[in-house]
């Protein structure tokens, strides 16, 4: 009777338990096939753990804990194994051939004389091998014959959040800021740990905590505390923590005349603010500034360059083995320019000329974001300047937090791209990576999608790319396959059919988003929300803050040309680039309407002219999402309820609004085309003059 009213108890609590979406990848729910477990069990009966630290213990707690969910035992923690077997062991900084092939932060994970060896030649090495054996775990791999070797192929792997001192995150779609400034240093949430933890078991090693539209208060030393105050929790998983900087704070904080980077006092200004942080933080992770761009003040505000500006923070810096991360995210507000060329124009003549502890932070395409664009031409074009690159994981221009977006295949496809830089094979990946060009210091760095939302990213489905960033950041090889199926595993069910409709969905939803948002590499105008669609938008202090200014939609055709005929921003890129996207025959058509000024007539690669390829798109795009939807219905019986629900209600917004942006671009290009919607697809049954009101209604107060 007991027993029957005990398992009535637990089929009960499993129905009722929500899965909140707080424990992320890691939330190691017991495996479910008994037999599984007792293996596991097995090869798991203790960790040793030769030395401390506080990584070495992260790295064990993470073990017993990840074990405990996993396993269902408590797995103690012991000083060394003796000459006991069948336990795990954390060696640090073995020497000899075990550890040979390893970096800094590699690890090895092999079976010997019984034990599971997990070695680095640090302690944040064995932390992230410990991580590996868990996933490793949680992805059902068997520990027989386990031999795992791993190094990360970027140095600096980090989150840029967009949080101000205010709590706001810009571009953040998941609540407020995780960091709560007011409450610090003396209440230290127990999410900073869980966020360090996160990170940690992908590898990401830095964290810039503030917006790079900055503040000068986090510099004070009223926010210094506090800002050590999180420090001294991410130290314990390996991250370091970094500042965004405002140019100007020598003026505004320093009650200095000038922030020209030339004037000495300016330049001992900061000489004594990078001190300072580092008696706080000592092992301080560096500056991110933006300067000179939107608005932010700069060194060209004094007839200085970025080089001056850079090169003055890095001198401040030299004391210390922190660096300065100058954004080459800038363009001006010029009617004639092309935004496209801005930042190949203003950085490469300072080739070269950097100081050694600068990286220069280059956006993954172009312009800003977008959801489909070529890689930055500038990533082809700084040999001698170590340059990192900088996804978006929020979904500023992807839907926010109601469209599903899986990004991978957008990172891998600018990852893949091939510069040409020295030769064939010159990716981006091999130029971030430092392999092409010999840098001395390499850097991803990813856009947080992070927010104080119970589920950290809003949409349930969206943390996949916070992992997704955080895996490729580690090693740009994974497909974006794998590492769905990873992320699928840990996190939602590990039901094979449920995970193959769940990683359908993911691997196609970017290619459904172009389809009825941005398809044939026409360009996702810029709005007032960011959000609406807006192609009539014609209206801005800056030209190139319109819609019109991107897509260029005129009796005569859409998109913009970037050829010789037109802007020549392809020259910005090197020929066997070039050759291939120049000729409106056979540019591909994702990139069309980047680089081409395309008549409404003309017969594309599929046979169908450019009005009825724009309109093929628009419709099957947002038609697809009735797709996500079946495929996602199909999961169901695998997905805790709550969670399942909650995806549901964002899958049928993403509906509704993809149908919203296939009339507004139908409507509004139509006039332009003069032609019908083709057959099989239906005019839309809404007036352009009703997207506009339901756009307007965005800007209303
Ligand atoms: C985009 C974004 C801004 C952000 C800027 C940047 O323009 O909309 O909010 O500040 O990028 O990356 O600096």
């Amino acid at each position: 009777m007991n027993r029957l009213l005990f398992i009535g108890l637990l089929l009960l609590a499993q129905i009722t338990f929500a899965d909140d979406g707080y424990r992320l990848w890691l939330n190691y729910d017991r495996l479910t096939d008994a037999a599984a477990r007792s293996v596991y069990a097995r090869s798991a009966q203790f960790i040793a753990v030769s030395g401390s630290s506080p990584v070495l213990t992260s790295a064990s707690d993470e073990l017993q804990t990840g074990l405990r969910g996993l396993l269902g035992t408590n797995v103690p923690a012991i000083a060394s194994a003796g000459t006991q077997q069948g336990g795990i062991v954390l060696a640090v900084g073995v020497s000899g051939a075990d550890t040979s092939g390893l970096n800094e932060e590699g690890y090895r994970i092999v079976k010997r004389q019984g034990n599971i060896l997990v070695m680095g030649k640090t302690a944040v090495g064995v932390l992230y091998g410990a991580f590996a054996l868990l996933r490793h775990i949680q992805t059902g791999h068997s520990l027989d014959t386990i031999n795992l070797v791993s190094n990360p192929k970027v140095k600096l792997r980090m989150l840029n959040h967009w949080d101000n001192p205010d709590g706001t995150v810009e571009r953040g779609y998941a609540g407020g800021s995780l960091w709560k400034w007011y409450e610090l240093p003396e209440t230290i949430s127990p999410r900073y740990r869980d966020y360090a933890r996160a990170n940690a078991s992908l590898g990401i090693n830095g964290t810039v905590v503030n917006n790079v539209n900055a503040s000068a208060r986090l510099l004070t030393g009223e926010y210094l505390p506090k800002v050590a105050a999180l420090a001294n929790v991410m130290r314990s998983y390996g991250i370091k923590v970094y500042l965004s900087v405002y140019f100007a704070a020598p003026k505004t904080l320093g009650g200095l005349k000038t922030s020209d980077p030339l004037d000495p006092q300016v330049r001992k200004w900061w000489a004594d603010k990078t001190a300072e942080i580092h008696r706080y933080i000592p092992d301080f992770g560096g500056f991110l500034v933006k300067a000179n761009s939107e608005g932010e003040p700069g060194p060209q505000d004094y007839g200085r360059t970025h080089v001056d500006g850079a090169n003055m923070l890095a001198a401040a810096m030299k004391p210390f083995p922190g660096v300065v991360i100058w954004r080459a995210f800038v363009y001006k507000a010029d009617p004639k320019a092309d935004r496209f060329k801005a930042a190949y124009e203003e950085f490469t003549p300072f080739d070269g000329q950097f100081a050694p502890n600068v990286i220069v932070q280059v956006k993954n395409g172009p312009i800003d974001f977008q959801p489909r664009e070529p890689f930055s031409p500038l990533l082809g074009a700084m040999p001698k300047t170590p340059l990192g690159i900088e996804f978006q994981i929020t979904q500023e221009y992807l839907g926010f937090a109601s469209h599903l977006v899986y990004e991978a295949p957008l990172f891998k496809e600018c990852l893949e791209s091939d510069t040409y830089a020295a030769g064939k094979g010159s990716t981006v990946a091999r130029v971030v990576d430092g392999s092409l060009h010999g840098y001395s210091h390499t850097l991803m760095a990813g856009v947080a999608n992070t927010g104080s939302d119970r589920n950290w990213t809003g949409h349930p489905l969206a943390q996949a790319n916070w992992y997704a960033f955080g895996r490729l950041a580690w090693d740009h090889t994974l497909t974006s396959e794998a590492i769905a199926d990873e992320w699928i595993n840990m996190t939602l069910t590990r039901q094979p059919q449920a995970v193959s409709h769940v990683r359908a969905m993911l691997l196609r939803s970017r290619a459904i988003y172009v389809d009825y948002n941005v398809p044939l590499g026409l360009s996702r105008p810029w709005t007032g929300v960011h959000f609406a669609p807006e192609p009539w938008q014609n209206r801005s202090p800056r030209p190139d803050w319109t819609a019109v200014y991107y897509h260029r939609a005129d009796s005569a055709g859409l998109g913009f040309d970037r050829t010789a005929t037109g802007s020549n921003a392809l020259a910005q890129y090197r020929p066997e680039v070039r050759r291939q996207w120049e000729n409106v025959d056979n540019c591909p058509l994702p990139y069309l309407l980047w680089f081409h000024h395309v008549p409404w007539t003309k017969q594309l690669s599929t046979g169908r002219t450019l009005w009825d390829e724009l309109c093929t798109r628009f419709y099957t795009g947002a038609d697809s999402v009735r797709w996500l939807q079946q495929e996602w219905t199909l999961a169901k019986p695998a997905i805790d309820p709550a969670l399942y629900a909650d995806v549901a209600g964002r899958l049928a917004t993403q509906q509704r609004e993809a149908i919203w942006w296939r009339d507004a671009w139908v409507l509004y290009l139509q006039p332009f085309a003069h032609k019908p919607v083709p057959a099989p697809f239906k005019q839309p049954e809404r007036t352009l003059d009703e997207v506009k009101k339901s756009v307007d209604s965005y800007l209303l107060r």
